[in-house]
């Protein structure tokens, strides 16, 4: 199977699970809406690419570790579009979820995946429940306090942000749990996989500020200009425009940098190369043409 449809498998098992007579039909409509048909999916392929190369031996915590990553993202992106946090009316290229449901709705279905990640991961592990103390406190401290998603965000609370820090943890700190769970779901140590998800992640956070400056919504499915309309920090209105793009590239550098030796580190750079290629060339394309 290629990595999208072991990911929309596992999501959609997932999504199975929820669907029984005593759920709320609106709140698992809208569970369906946050996961389904998704994105570009970057994160957990980024997981089995990291799992392959460690040659991992448990295809289900595999399967698990990618879909509870992937969970996580969608619950954020339904956080982040709330009138609270980014007020963004499309997402994905449809209205956000908050806009086809309701708040309420947004706000509890954001909850939920969160925890069915966690809850995903644990029977996903089963066949091995050594892996899993490794693969709840990466992708924990990837949400929570004091430098998970969690915290990146809230530092929109604060009077100052410091640039850096706001992505690595909000956006950064899941691609180390995308990379690090890919190993500890193999059997293999996290720790030295954490580096290349760190500089992927801000590599990725600064490629989505150029866009957010010279993307054409249409295309990207969500609205531009929120960075600049709400006072966020973004790579481009602070560094400007040719830094944000050496920045760009000099994390990707790193990130190949970084990539420790296992047995099938050869492919797996070629992949990365190929992911971190499509989204810079479109971050530079946009830049150019602005
Ligand atoms: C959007 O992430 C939020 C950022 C961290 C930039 P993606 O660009 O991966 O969103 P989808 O999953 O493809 O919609
Ligand atoms: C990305 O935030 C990180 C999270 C969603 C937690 P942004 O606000 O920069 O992402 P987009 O541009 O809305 O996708
Ligand atoms: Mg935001
Ligand atoms: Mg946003």
């Amino acid at each position: 199977m290629d990595p999208t449809a072991i990911i929309n498998a596992s999501l959609e098992k997932v999504l199975a699970n929820a669907s029984d007579e005593c759920c709320p039909p609106r709140f698992l409509e809208a569970l369906n809406y946050a996961v389904m048909p998704g994105g570009a999916r970057v994160r957990p392929k980024l997981t089995l690419a990291v799992a392959k190369a460690c040659n991992a031996d448990d295809p289900a915590a595999v399967a698990a570790a990618a879909c509870a990553v992937e969970m996580i993202h969608c619950a954020s992106l339904v956080h982040d579009d709330l009138p609270c946090f980014d007020d963004a009316a499309t997402r994905r290229g449809k209205p956000s979820l908050h806009v086809a449901y309701g708040e309420r709705l947004a706000v509890l279905a954001g909850d939920a995946l969160i925890v069915m990640a966690f809850e995903t991961l644990a029977r996903g592990a089963a066949g091995h429940p050594g892996r899993l103390p490794a693969l709840v406190g990466v992708l924990a401290s990837s949400v929570g306090a004091p430098c998970g998603i969690a915290a990146g965000q809230a530092w929109e609370c604060e009077p100052e942000a410091p640039l850096g820090r706001y992505q690595r943890q909000k956006t950064g700190s899941l691609f180390v749990a995308a990379t690090a769970m890919g190993a500890a779901a193999a059997g293999a140590e996290a720790g030295p996989w954490e580096m290349l998800g760190r500089r992927m992640g801000e590599a990725y956070q600064v490629a989505d500020d150029i866009l957010d400056v010279t993307a054409d919504p249409e295309e990207i499915g969500k609205p531009i200009g929120r960075d600049s309309d709400l006072h966020r920090p973004n790579s481009v209105l602070e560094r400007g425009m040719s830094a944000s793009e050496e920045r760009l590239k000099r994390l990707v550098t790193e990130a190949m940098d970084s990539i420790p030796s296992c047995p099938g580190e050869e492919k797996l750079r070629g992949l990365i190369e190929v992911e971190a290629r499509a989204f810079i060339d479109h971050a530079l394309m946009r830049s150019a043409a602005a």
